[in-house]
């Protein structure tokens, strides 16, 4: 941990052109707090500037030009599974404000919290005799809310209940007022029917499982959002034959030839999917942004961070976009896929 925390507080330190002086005091303070307690405590500079720093770090995210817009919130004192609630609800209103979208992460005491969810918001999903209701990638989670008690309406979009865990004490559930998630229904520019597939999707994709590393500190519940890349709703979320699998329905209502790969009538619905959910979004004032600018906000991004004298590391099976991957330069280069500190990632499921 002394290692760990020496790296980051040096990186802390130069980066953000702090005194030399000050930076060996507090190095010996931390070698202090780690030998009496075996752990430190963050200031909340560290804090705030270790969090921009890690998604800085994010391999798999190509939205990273926007690393130090994000608004950390730092909720290391809060302990009961009610308050944590509260702050959630917090982070959800500040998050969407109305649709323009803050990149917000809420950082929590770092082995005491444990937030359930994937996602703050997320649809549930049920496996029923007569095929799947919803969304498929929530079918394990869900079953653990129907276990504490929760009940769905079983519809294709209900909203999920957050699922706290402080210490190991039993997980808590809360209902997420209506009136803190803002979806977008879907329709489509030309295209009438479209709304007639009651497509819609949240606003905000705020995850919430992956745990945030700091000079040595794991954070196990540190939420964050950005906004979306259309691609995340209109070729996977919506699309994948494994969720909302809305290809063939959208295919057949356009009049394309189901029977023949060849018509491409696969590549054709995609398309005009993703055009429905960027339409969607921007008609109703929520951030979203098209895979082709996200691309050129990241060659933006790699430019300034080799101005910085600092290497891009990247995850290229992430990093390219679900369509016309081919038509983005990221397609075209090599990505270092070495992982560096602070940075978020995967733990094993609490549930
Ligand atoms: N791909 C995930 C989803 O569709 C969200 C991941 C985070 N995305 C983001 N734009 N920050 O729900």
């Amino acid at each position: 941990m002394l290692n760990e925390a020496k790296a980051f507080i040096h990186l802390f330190y130069k980066e953000t052109g702090r005194d030399e002086q000050e930076m060996v005091t507090r190095l010996k303070e931390i070698e202090e707090q780690i030998y009496i307690n075996g752990t430190y405590e963050h200031t909340a500079e560290e804090l705030t500037y270790g969090a921009k720093v890690a998604w800085r770090n994010s391999n798999k995210c190509i939205g990273r030009l926007f690393w130090q817009s994000l608004t950390v919130i730092d909720k290391r004192e809060l302990h009961t599974e009610e308050v944590i609630f509260e702050s959630l609800l917090e982070h959800i209103k500040f998050a969407t404000n109305e649709g323009r979208i803050r990149p917000t992460i809420t950082i929590f005491s770092p082995q005491d919290v444990r937030v359930w969810n994937h996602q703050l918001i997320r649809y549930a999903g049920y496996e029923m005799e007569d095929g799947i209701i919803g969304d498929s990638d929530s079918i394990a989670f869900t079953k653990v809310c129907e276990e504490l008690g929760w009940k769905g309406n079983k519809t294709n979009f209900d909203v999920l209940p957050l699922v706290i865990q402080v210490k190991n004490r039993p997980a808590k559930i809360f209902e997420i007022p209506e009136q803190y998630i803002l979806e977008v229904p879907i329709r489509h520019p030309e295209y009438n029917w479209f709304k007639e597939l009651q497509l819609k999707w949240y606003a905000v994709p705020m995850i919430s499982s992956m745990k945030l590393e700091i000079g040595g500190i794991t954070y196990a519940a540190a939420p964050f959002n950005g906004w979306y890349m259309g691609t995340e709703i209109g070729a996977r979320n919506l699309a994948d034959d494994y969720r909302y699998n809305m290809l063939p329905t959208i295919a057949e209502h356009m009049g394309l030839n189901t029977k023949s790969n060849a018509s491409l009538w696969k590549d054709r619905a995609l398309v005009e999917l993703n055009a429905a959910v960027l339409h969607s979004f921007k008609e109703d004032g929520v951030s979203i942004v098209d895979h082709h600018t996200a691309a050129q906000q990241f060659k933006k991004f790699e430019e300034i961070e080799k101005d910085a004298g600092r290497d891009v590391t990247g995850n290229w099976t992430w990093l390219i976009p679900p369509m016309s991957p081919a038509t983005t330069h990221i397609f075209q280069k090599p990505y270092n896929n070495e992982k560096i500190t602070p940075n978020y990632s995967y733990q094993p499921l609490p549930y």
